[in-house]
């Protein structure tokens, strides 16, 4: 700590802390537009001049030091602030009135306010350039533009999309897309930082124009009019009466508008942020709290929300009758599933029943799901669809470190010196975790290697990328492991200390030489021998990794063989390391931690375990079954032996996401009973004898559980459409029709309860995570939560990790001379798997209508393919028809088909293959014929931000202002230039 002097008061402050953020610590009230906590110092507005031992400074770059002395309204500093902003309103109009940024925190109002402006002296100039609306989600204004640069410094070190600039030589400069695209050709992927972090109206969601004001929806032509009486009567009465007109509407505005925090129904990032509604009308998603994002989100959390008032929501309940379907009463549709439910049950006994929980849906409401099964039919047969993704890597870490959640937070992977992904497409799959590498590697000299068998944007923007073949990443991870030990590279001191069971996974590892690894691998020794270099030469490791390892039949071992090697470098127990599995939907983790497995109830506490049946039996009331029930892998295949007779499933597509989905639908064809709670009519649906419509995320209160074991509460946005439910209300309703006499008014007792029977959130209430506020577990009973996991001990008995020796045994399903090509396949930046929520986003199905297949250069040109061939893809187990899309992301015979698709989903051609350990299936191991059909359009239109080229440069670089002729610093050019911290 040091002391500064603020306007003649001794105040504390961090050595290195920014003299703005200490001047607004003690409530000074300095002008400052460009600055944003979040974006640190941009330096183009000027309007932060303070006085510092007589000499003026921008308050947002200076760093304090001890004894400064700082004035903050001297004539000099506020003559240079007047100034500063003076020739901000030489830039913009106040329209306030009139403008649908006028919601109290619009900083070019507020500084007016502040400076009590009265008249400027520049007057307002237009700039020489239209308003820009080829964006569906956002339009940019450039006669509204301050030129403050904060767009430009969010685009480009922020989110690190490096769409944005501004032309400070030119006379008229302005901010550029691309360098001088209209923004929908350009390379920008609608993440909206830009949006979120401009200080007023020149850039604005176009779902909050002409909605937000009281005057705002008027024609264009009054509009102006209204604009240039606003302007007459300026000289004469001054900005200050204006304003107070503005704020009277702005005082209206805050009865109609509301703002709800929620958390992103999408990935499992954890991006929270409030909504902004007017009735049933999102006028925009506002980020700045969330302890996982800040201001950050991606296309899907900040636009991505066209399915809560899309007209095909599901809102009576269904009942298949004669081969269709009727709509049907709340009433006789519980009373028919709950007869249906006991009628199969006495016959068949309560394991002929299945339930697939939703990764979708809350914590609050897994944990009924599981209940509901457990406690009211009496059978284990509960799961979820982390058996589709995230079970191998949960087992990885239960092998060897003993809690299946990554091991530290987001800001861990910000802090480390090496990030390795391994088998994910971040910057699409889980994009403000990607922010946060690019950003790191950009910025602060972080060292990226990423393995895929795909060139994405992570794999362009590593230091080193590894293309090995297909399914063979424990190899090169198992021969860097040895390398590693053979050469003394280990840390010697962490493994004596923490870890067991070297010798014997030292001895695991002999067939693992480099020379054999690049055999199988296709890598070369050089390249292998240079990763383990780095990663041997890195004091802070984390790993990250997806789908591209947990979804072959070895994904529990490919897991394994990360953590070991993280285990023999040190990279646990400490801020900046760890293991990263980084989870698929927004609550995943949750759906597992809380119980929606057939062999733990929540928080992983076995149902083998007498102790914890008996505590929870007495609790609920009911007998609970001991025996370890059926997967989701399990049921379909229970089904088609005729031992399942009947399935519960709630917000779940899994007619098209399980793989082998032909094999799938024929299981749930043969079905006694279905029963299908969504809120769309799903494919799934389909099949259904009884189908019931749920509530979205926005409609409902909870909790999700994000990938960083953060667990964030969502509060109701909405009322449900008339005629839907919150899925825990009707999981309640059926246990109550079966005669559980549940009682829950609110998700909170459900969450009590849970936190009351679950050691892992014994400390977990609604109190603690009010508003912005979250835990991370484990959650001790006073509360305490653990950021990162093994601060003190790993969780085994004797607090030590074991190293946990694994073997190869290579992929399935190969190609040969009939199914010549492998087929990768993942999801999209823009489309939530199938697309059953994001195709309803009119602005996502503009830019990206269809699912194509990624062809390599080399296969087109071998095989005569164009971008928009229609291709028939075959497998062993199915085919699909779809249009090519040439592109050098991949490369050789390897294909991409993302999941985005109803119609031609890559589950026909997906196989039965799964990881023996957690029966996952091997999405990423499949082989297909191709043959090549007519030639159609490209499946991607011109304004998909794939075909953009981004203009890369560091931030908003201020300097090129400075060095304009027409440029001279505020205040007589006292000014002391400044340049940034290094
Ligand atoms: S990518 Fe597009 S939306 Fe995102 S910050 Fe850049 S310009 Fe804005
Ligand atoms: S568009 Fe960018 S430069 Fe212009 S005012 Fe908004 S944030 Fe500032
Ligand atoms: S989809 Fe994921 S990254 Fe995008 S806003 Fe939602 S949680 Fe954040
Ligand atoms: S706040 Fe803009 S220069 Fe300091």
């Amino acid at each position: 700590m040091v002391k500064i002097v603020i306007d003649g008061a001794v105040q504390e402050a961090d050595l290195d802390e920014f003299l703005i953020d200490v001047i607004n610590r003690v409530g000074a009230e300095v002008p400052h537009v460009c600055y944003h906590p979040q974006l640190g110092p941009i330096q183009t507005c000027d309007t932060c001049m303070v006085e510092l031992n007589g000499r003026l400074v921008r308050a947002c770059a200076t760093p304090v030091c001890d004894g400064m002395q700082v004035a903050t309204k001297s004539a000099q500093a506020t003559s240079a602030q007047l100034e500063a902003f003076d020739r901000i309103l030489s830039n913009h109009l106040l329209y306030c009135t009139v403008c649908d940024n006028n919601n109290g925190n619009c900083t070019v109002h507020n500084t007016t306010r502040l400076l009590a402006i009265e008249h400027q002296k520049l007057p307002f100039r237009t700039k020489p350039y239209e308003v820009d609306n080829t964006n569906p989600f956002y339009r940019y204004d450039p006669d509204q533009c301050i030129l403050c640069g904060r767009c430009v410094e969010a685009c480009q070190n922020v989110e690190v999309n490096e769409t944005l600039s501004i032309n400070w030589e030119d006379p008229n400069p302005r901010v550029l897309w691309d360098g001088g695209s209209t923004i929908g050709e350009s390379s920008c992927v609608s993440c909206g930082h830009c949006v979120t972090v401009c200080p007023c109206n020149a850039l604005m969601e176009t779902s909050m124009l002409g909605h937000a004001g009281f005057l705002t929806s008027i024609k264009k032509s009054a509009l102006t009019g209204m604009i240039e009486i606003v302007k007459g009567i300026e000289p004469e009465t001054g900005y200050g009466t204006i304003l107070q007109v503005s704020e009277a509407e702005e005082a209206m505005r805050e009865h109609r508008i509301h703002k709800t925090k929620t958390v992103c129904t999408y990935c499992g990032v954890g991006c929270s942020f409030d909504v902004w509604t007017k009735d049933r009308h999102i006028l925009k998603i506002a980020p700045e709290h969330g302890p996982a994002n800040g201001i950050s989100t991606c296309i899907k959390g900040k636009f991505g929300w066209g399915h809560i008032n899309s007209s095909d929501r599901l809102t009576t309940p269904l009942i298949r009758e004669n081969g269709k379907f009727r709509k049907a009463s709340w009433d006789e549709a519980l009373a028919l599933v709950a007869y249906r439910f006991s009628e199969i049950k006495n016959q068949s006994g309560p394991d002929s029943i299945g339930f697939i929980s939703s990764s979708k849906c809350t914590n609050e409401e897994s944990f009924l799901m599981q209940k509901f099964a457990r406690a009211v039919i009496g059978t284990n047969n509960v799961d979820n669809c982390s058996r589709y993704c995230q079970s191998p890597a949960t087992m990885g870490l239960f092998r060897t470190v003993g809690y299946g959640g990554d091991s530290g937070s987001i800001s861990d992977i910000e802090q480390a010196d090496l990030v390795m992904i391994i088998g994910s497409n971040t910057a699409e799959s889980h994009p403000v975790i990607a922010t946060r590498v690019k950003s790191s590697h950009k910025l602060n000299g972080q060292k990226l290697i990423v393995s895929d068998i795909r060139e994405h944007e992570m794999a362009r923007r590593a230091d080193i990328f590894l293309h090995p073949k297909p399914g063979t990443d424990l190899v090169w991870l198992n021969a860097i492991s040895r390398y590693l030990l053979d050469n003394n590279l280990e840390h010697r001191s962490f493994l004596d200390q923490w870890v067991h069971d070297l010798e014997d996974f030292r001895k695991s590892l002999e067939p693992f030489t480099m020379e054999s690894a690049c055999k199988i691998t296709g890598l070369s020794v050089e390249t292998l021998t240079t990763v383990a270099q780095m990663i041997s030469q890195a004091k802070r490791m984390c790993v990250l990794w997806a789908m591209g390892v947990t979804q072959h039949v070895q994904g529990s071992d490919i897991s394994t063989a990360i953590s070991n090697l993280l285990l023999i470098t040190g990279n646990y127990m400490r801020p900046g390391t760890g293991a990263y599995p980084l989870r698929g939907h927004n609550n995943v983790q949750g759906a597992s931690d809380h119980g929606s497995m057939p062999n733990n109830l929540a928080g992983y506490q076995s149902v083998a375990d007498p102790e914890v049946r008996d505590r929870h039996e007495a609790a609920w009331k009911a007998k609970l079954p001991s025996t370890k029930g059926l997967d989701n892998h399990q049921m379909v295949e229970a089904i088609h032996v005729g031992k399942l007779k009947a399935m519960y499933i709630i917000g779940e597509e899994m007619s098209i996401v399980d793989s082998n989905a032909n094999y799938v639908q024929a299981a749930f064809e043969k079905l006694d009973f279905f029963v299908v709670q969504d809120i769309f009519f799903s494919n799934t649906c389909s099949y259904a004898d009884v189908v019931l419509p749920a509530a979205p995320s926005l409609e409902k209160e909870g909790t999700f559980t994000s990938t960083e074991r953060r667990i964030q509460r969502l509060y109701q946005v909405l009322e449900p459409l008339d005629g839907c439910r919150p899925d825990w209300r009707i999981i309640q309703d059926l246990a109550n029709q079966l005669g559980a006499n549940w009682k829950y008014e609110h998700p909170s007792e459900v969450m009590d309860e849970i936190a009351s029977l679950t050691p892992l959130f014994a400390g977990v209430n609604y109190k603690r995570l009010e508003g912005y506020k979250s835990l991370q577990w484990p959650v001790a009973a006073d509360g305490t939560d653990q950021p990162l996991l093994y601060a003190k001990a790993f969780a085994f008995p004797d607090g030590k990790a074991r190293l946990f020796p694994v073997s190869w045994t290579g992929p399935v399903d190969q190609p040969d001379a009939t199914y010549d090509l492998h087929l990768n396949n993942g999801r999209l930046l823009e489309h939530f798997h199938e697309g059953n929520l994001t195709y309803r986003t009119d602005g996502i199905r503009q830019k990206t209508p269809d699912v194509f297949v990624e062809v390599s250069p080399e296969l087109a040109e071998e095989r005569g393919i164009q971008s928009g061939t229609w291709v028939q893809l075959i497998s062993r187990y199915g085919q699909v028809r779809v249009r090519a899309l040439v592109t050098d992301r991949v490369s050789g015979h390897e294909l991409y088909l993302p999941m985005n698709s109803v119609e031609s989903p890559v589950n026909r051609l997906t196989s039965s293959h799964a990881d023996p350990v957690t029966n996952t299936p091997a999405y990423k191991e499949n082989s297909v014929q191709l043959k090549v059909l007519e030639h159609g359009e490209s499946p991607l239109p011109r304004i998909n931000f794939r075909f953009g080229r981004p203009t890369p440069q560091k931030g908003v670089e201020v300097e090129r202002k400075w060095k304009r002729p027409d440029y001279t610093p505020p205040g007589n050019g006292l000014v002391q230039l400044q340049i940034k911290n290094e």
